[in-house]
């Protein structure tokens, strides 16, 4: 075996020069050397090859490829693949690209590694609920390591799609709302993934997706249209990707959506003027899923036609479609596409691979021993748990519910109290990676005081066949009971009244989350509510947990739960961090990153809206209302309680006004006033009061965590400088305008304090 191996890097080094082991921005020249000593050798055919990414399915004694996938790695016509991980299946297909095709040169393994690969972490909408950036950080490395022992190195994360429509099922792959929270999560997740050094074995090519505006998309329903204004998109849905860019992200997914009417795989402006000019990106660029072909669909035209608008366009890989491959070097031959655009994308590709290392050692990400070490290793087993507890948001505790009391008789009910296979969300998909899924009921089995649990299932997690029809021919794993719904519920009914209070665990299923999974209304399924009413009936006191991965509609369980934990699909460890949290071992410090809206109707929810020339006035009729509900959230951006309370004391400003070569101080006295020690997220938001065009109502411009005893006050201080105040005018240019500001800081973007300054100029 080791022979083999020390063959096939022979092979590999005597074609061509041996690069440096470790890339730098300083290693520039030496790739440029290296990658046009190799263009040289390169027919047109092979160059076209390095653009196509097919997908290579997985199953336990390997990876089933296609017969044509074969062949075309022999030939040198493919340039990466994804879907294929472990150390033998990436092993025999890089000895295919390497010992078998003309050039040898190595493939990229790509995957969707989206929170965690086989340790899985909370969905990423939860994670940025933690408001944590150095965990969000550590949980990015974590998969990196993992991931990259598993034999990839190319992850399509971070998804970083600003999302307003909790319709759209997606919303549960991203960071919310905010841009300002989005950019620095954005680069978090990077930083995380690629690390100081792509060309170590533990690092992945982040991939920042899905360039872009897909979380516009019309009604939430997944991959409809989306048109927006320029000025929108830059001081509201660009900032996260172009963050992500500024961290050094090594490549760039298009997204399924158009963008002033030309998909995003095909639009110019959004990949060479916005992406590779303004922004200065020098990465590869690869498609959505088939998302060339898609445009046929799109009414671009024909199959050729759409490959060659995707090329000119400046996109250089194929995601599986094979456009490029079956069109690419006629379209060249006829003149469609020049040879320097083929070129240039064919060397964006190189490059990927000389950065990560690949031409060095084409093996350096297949390690059974790092495999063995790395995956589902203790300490990522502790950092699942402790981002899951991070992660959640307390929505609501009244008369103490939580935490939970060890001499309480406690019944838990409900379809997820035992279920391992949703925790872990979609985009989990590591060969049977639930299966390593820690459920609540085994957490709770593990305590001392487990005698006084009881049990029962008390409804299906998904009644409405509608909904299981969809889901089930696609891995929804949705088994209706045996018994019937009513028997659930007076079962569970029965077990409620023997106990002292009822911890009802509930919400979506998995697949209810994530890709093609919008839903037009976000409320508890019916059969669920239904429930909880019979267990609210009972007069016991009744804590929901949920279970869920977007904003859920949750007017009657605000007014009839006594408490309401967010845990969303929390990962691999989410039983054992719920259990320690409802028994306040922990103490919640999560705050929502996305608005929960009272009911669907007022879609799109967000905070940071525009004050409209009639805002809302009670005591008018013609302004911005509705008749049958109010303005307002049932739970706003950066909302979360914690089992402990926080008082604020005024805002301090060191200075009224400020020119922009100065700054402005602004300090606040926070103070714990529970009785346990407990995290929280301070905020900051600025209204530009007047401007050339319109401004928010509030923008988040800082945020900083304090942990304090209880009785604890400290002072937060936060730097307000005159890039926090700028915005894209009406021209596209960033500018800040001089004038008068508020300024508010607080627990969450609804209950601030305020002060006023100025910015002169
Ligand atoms: C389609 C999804 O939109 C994208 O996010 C994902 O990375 C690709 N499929 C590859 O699985």
């Amino acid at each position: 075996m080791l022979k083999k191996k020390t063959a096939t890097l022979l092979i590999a080094i005597s074609t061509f020069c041996l690069p440096p082991a470790v890339y730098s921005q300083n290693s520039d020249a030496k790739m440029k050397t290296y990658i046009d000593a190799l263009m040289k050798k390169m027919t047109l055919e092979e160059k076209v090859g390095q653009l196509h990414l097919p997908s290579v399915g997985f199953d336990v004694t390997g990876p089933i490829v296609s017969k044509g996938v074969e062949e075309n790695i022999r030939k040198g016509l493919v340039g990466g693949v994804f879907n294929t991980y472990t150390p033998n299946a990436v092993r025999k297909l890089q000895e295919m690209a390497v010992n078998e095709s003309r050039l040898k040169i190595p493939l990229i393994f790509g995957y969707d590694v989206i929170h965690g690969h086989r340790t899985i972490f909370p969905i990423s909408l939860g994670l940025s609920s933690s408001w944590d950036m150095d965990l969000v950080k550590r949980t990015a490395r974590a998969a990196a390591e993992e991931a990259s022992a598993d034999g990839l190195n190319w992850t399509f994360s971070p998804m970083v799609d600003i999302a307003r429509d909790p319709r759209w099922g997606r919303v549960s792959e991203g960071a919310g709302e905010d841009p300002f929270l989005g950019s620095a999560i954005a680069k978090a997740m990077v930083v995380g993934y690629q690390g100081t050094d792509l060309s170590l074995n533990n690092t992945l090519l982040a991939c920042v997706k899905h360039f872009a505006l897909y979380g516009a998309s019309e009604a939430g329903r997944d991959y409809n249209t989306v048109d927006m204004s320029r000025i929108k998109m830059y001081n509201e849905y660009f900032p996260p990707y172009k963050a992500a860019i500024n961290a050094g992200a090594g490549s760039v997914m298009t997204s399924f959506n158009e963008v002033e009417g030309i998909p995003a795989s095909a639009n110019k402006w959004l990949m060479t003027d916005v992406l590779r000019k303004q922004w200065n990106f020098n990465g590869l660029i690869v498609t959505d899923y088939t998302a060339i072909n898609e445009m046929i669909n799109h009414g671009m035209g024909d199959e050729k036609k759409v490959g060659e608008l995707s090329l000119n366009a400046g996109v250089d890989m194929d995601m599986v479609g094979e456009v490029f491959l079956k069109h690419g070097v006629e379209l060249v031959k006829s003149g469609k596409v020049s040879q320097a655009q083929i070129d240039a994308a064919c060397r964006r590709i190189l490059e990927a691979k000389y950065k990560l290392g690949l031409f060095q050692d084409p093996y350096k990400y297949v390690s059974e021993e790092r495999n063995k070490s790395q995956i589902l290793s203790q300490d990522k087993l502790d950092l699942s748990k402790e981002a899951a507890v991070k992660s959640m948001v307390l929505l609501k505790n009244s008369n103490e519910a939580l935490p939970l009391k060890s001499n309480q008789k406690i019944a838990f009910i409900g379809p997820l109290v035992k279920d391992q296979r949703n925790l872990v969300g979609s985009w989990s998909g590591a060969s049977d990676t639930y299966k390593n899924a820690r459920s609540l009921w085994s957490a709770l089995e593990l305590r001392s005081d487990k005698s006084n649990f009881l049990y029962a299932k008390g409804c299906n997690l998904v009644d409405d066949s509608l909904i299981r029809n969809k889901l089930n021919p696609h891995g929804g794993d949705i088994i209706p009971d045996s018994k019937s719904p009513q028997q659930l519920i007076d079962e569970a009914v029965k077990t409620a009244q023997q106990a002292d209070v009822v911890v009802a665990v509930l919400g979506e299923a998995f697949g209810m989350t994530g890709e093609a999974a919008s839903r037009s209304s976000i409320g508890l399924l019916d059969n669920q509510v239904e429930l909880l009413k019979a267990l609210k009936k009972t007069g016991k006191p009744v804590v929901l947990v949920l279970m869920n991965g977007r904003p859920l509609t949750l007017e009657w369980e605000d007014k009839n739960m006594d408490a309401i934990l967010e845990t969303w699909f929390s990962g691999t460890m989410a039983g054992p961090a719920i259990a320690s949290v409802l028994f306040g071992e922990q103490n919640p410090s999560g705050k929502l990153t996305m608005t929960f809206p009272r009911n669907v109707g007022q879609v799109p929810i967000y905070y940071n809206n525009k004050n409209t020339g009639r805002p809302f006035d009670e005591n008018q009729k013609y302004t911005s209302k509705y008749l049958d509900a109010p303005n307002t959230p049932l739970y706003p951006f950066g909302y979360g309680l914690s089992y402990t309370s926080f008082s604020y004391g005024d805002i301090k400003l060191n200075t009224a006004s400020m020119n922009p070569s100065q700054k402005i101080t602004a300090s606040m006295q926070v103070t714990n006033t529970g009785k346990v020690e407990g995290v929280e997220t301070v905020q900051l938001y600025v209204r530009d009061m007047v401007g050339s065009v319109t401004r928010p109502v509030k923008e988040l411009k800082a945020f900083q965590q304090v942990s304090l005893k209880p009785g604890e006050s400290k002072m937060i201080n936060f730097s307000i400088s005159n890039e926090d105040l700028m915005f894209y005018n009406s021209d596209l240019k960033m500018i800040s305008e001089a004038g008068d500001f508020k300024l508010f800081i607080g627990t969450n973007s609804r209950d601030v304090k305020e002060a006023n300054f100025k910015l002169v100029k």
